[in-house]
């Protein structure tokens, strides 16, 4: 059975866990929703199976999935589930996924999965590291692979009721999604940039330009924090939480792979 997995990843958890289930299934596209940010008709996905694959950001998901789904008609498909990675609450996620599908295209997710990875939001916690992070990674990988005999058995497995991270959910994510765009206000660099640009590299939605060697944030933010976690100089800050706290990204992830992401004129089209 042919499937089409769409997938987001800013620090390469959700990516990690897409080629993951990609691997275990078989005659499988991986598809970067950010590469299809500029697409304004709607996606008909040409696969009997179809999966979403994102990181939870504010107990909903990001906003680039959420505009996403809403152009995507899964319809057509036989089979569509959801994998929502997250740090550790956001089940909600998939309510707010399932929802957006339901209302776009009269079919929603047929199954739904929380992977909990590490966490990658610095302005509140410090990201896991060493042997703390490598066991939750391979508690990952175990439960992705249960994850994918479940998908391959066409199984209904999905959240019925949530209320932690729903009561979270209502409180929280209303106001991210106005607002995350602009979130990058609160970013800046450090002295110590050397002006390599692999922030500008692995933005994974073209938001950074280098300007006078120094990036440059345009305010079509996602808040995946993949610039201050990739900058080799831990030069990036946000706000005035991040400072000392550890970065963190997946070990199996590279700066190709998040500049994969990106729409085809957008690769090369920045300012460097
Ligand atoms: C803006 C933002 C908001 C987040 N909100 C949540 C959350 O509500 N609940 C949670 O468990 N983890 C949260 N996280 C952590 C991520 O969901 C988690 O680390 C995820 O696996 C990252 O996936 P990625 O590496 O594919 O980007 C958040 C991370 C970011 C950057």
């Amino acid at each position: 059975m042919k499937t089409i997995i769409y997938y987001f990843t800013g620090t390469g958890n959700s990516l990690a866990a897409a080629r993951r289930i990609a691997g275990i299934l078989g005659d499988c596209e991986l598809v970067p929703v950010a590469s299809l940010a500029g697409v304004n008709e709607r996606i008909k996905p040409e696969a009997e199976r179809v999966g979403i694959v994102c990181p939870v950001y504010d107990m909903g998901i990001p906003l680039v999935v959420n505009e996403f789904a809403q152009r995507l008609d899964v319809s057509g498909a036989k089979y569509c589930f959801g994998v929502v990675t997250m740090g550790g609450a956001g089940k909600s996620a998939l309510h707010i996924l399932t929802g957006i599908l339901e209302k776009n295209c009269g079919k929603g997710l047929d199954s739904g999965f929380a992977v909990r990875m590490p966490a990658n939001f610095p302005p509140l916690f410090k990201p896991p590291q060493g042997e703390k992070r490598d066991k939750i990674l391979r508690a990952a990988e175990t439960a992705i692979d249960r994850i994918a005999e479940k998908i391959i058995a066409g199984s209904r497995d999905y959240p019925s009721f949530t209320p932690v991270s729903s009561l979270f959910r209502v409180l929280t994510y209303g106001k991210f999604v106005d607002e995350v765009r602009g979130y990058d206000r609160e970013f800046f660099v450090k002295d110590n940039c050397n002006s390599c640009s692999t922030c500008s590299e692995v933005c994974p939605v073209g938001n950074i330009t280098i300007k006078n060697g120094k990036p440059e944030w345009g305010h079509n933010c996602e808040m995946c924090f993949a610039c201050l976690h990739f900058c080799p100089k831990e030069a990036i800050e946000w706000g005035s939480r991040t400072e000392g706290r550890g970065r963190y990204i997946h070990p199996g992830l590279k700066v190709s792979d998040m500049k994969a992401q990106r729409a085809a004129e957008d690769k090369n089209g920045q300012e460097i």
